[in-house]
């Protein structure tokens, strides 16, 4: 189980919760009724799951695909921590995330 805290652009917590192993950090969010839209449903085609993970949980991950990086790259407010969170599945050996929501989060769609 992974212990996953998402915080709000200002730094304040939005959400905590335990997800089990497998389950895509995007659908957590969803779950949770946070604002990431997900449009593209994982197909690294829209960027609306974009998250700010926390500096010293970012070697936790697998490092990103090219072609997540390239997504990222036309990403608004993205910075070296930036990852798609459809993209993150959450692992056994995975014990804490912590992610930050990007401060756009609301208005990403059709930018
Ligand atoms: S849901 Fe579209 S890139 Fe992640």
């Amino acid at each position: 189980m992974t212990n996953v805290r998402f915080l709000n652009p200002d730094g304040t917590l939005a959400a905590e919760a335990t997800a089990p192993p497998g389950q895509r950090l995007l659908t957590l969010a969803q779950t949770l009724g946070l604002p990431l839209e997900g449009t593209c449903e994982g197909a690294m085609a829209c960027s609306t799951c974009h998250v700010l993970v926390a500096p010293t949980d970012l070697s936790k991950l697998p490092a990103p695909s090219a072609h997540e990086e390239d997504m990222l790259d036309f990403t608004p407010h993205a910075g070296p921590t930036s990852r798609l969170s459809c993209q993150i599945e959450l692992t056994a050996d995975l014990a804490t995330l912590e992610v930050r929501l990007p401060p756009n989060h609301a208005n990403m769609q059709g930018r």
